[in-house]
């Protein structure tokens, strides 16, 4: 049994984040772009990220939760996180919009829910100080600490 992290990403800021918190739990990490049926082949756990775009995950991410079996999913354990900007640091046009519309992970983790997924961890976001980044300065760390603390 393996554990592995699924990403996409368009700036690479939710890739360095994949690849974090794969190296924390002897996972691999793989661009959605890459992955491969067999991959999914006897996972333990596996972990989904994305970028949050207009509050939701990009259509590649949306799709592969969309088509994992509920087979797939009663075996195997999930946990789902997004990148996106933190409130705080935008104006008070975006910040109210952003919160609106919401982010990727969580709703991602509901699709997932519905589906009866065993999701073993809230749902979490990691920060980007601007649309291509660079990331927030602890959040590499706190990647890689997310599952020390699950
Ligand atoms: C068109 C566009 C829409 C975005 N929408 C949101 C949003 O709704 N909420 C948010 O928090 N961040 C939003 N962002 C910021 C992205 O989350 C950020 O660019 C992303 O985390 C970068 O990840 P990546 O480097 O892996 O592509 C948006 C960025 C772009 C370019």
């Amino acid at each position: 049994m393996t554990n592995l992290v699924v990403y996409d990403s368009v700036y690479g800021n939710t890739k360095l984040i994949a690849q974090n918190i794969a190296k924390s739990i002897s996972a691999k990490s793989i661009n959605i772009n890459d992955l491969k049926n067999s991959d999914l082949g006897n996972l333990n756990l596996l972990v989904i990220g994305s970028p949050t775009y207009g509050g939701q995950a990009t259509p590649k991410i949306r799709q592969f939760v969309k088509d994992l079996s509920k087979e797939f999913l009663i075996n195997t354990k999930i946990a789902v996180f997004d990148t996106r900007f933190l409130e705080r640091d935008l104006n008070f046009a975006l910040k109210l919009l952003v919160k609106t519309i919401g982010y990727a992970a969580p709703k991602i983790a509901k699709l997932l829910a519905d589906k009866g997924a065993k999701i073993i961890a809230p749902p979490e976001g990691f920060i980007v100080k601007g649309k291509e980044g660079p990331l927030g300065p602890e959040e590499l760390v706190r990647a890689q600490k997310w599952f020390k603390n699950i």
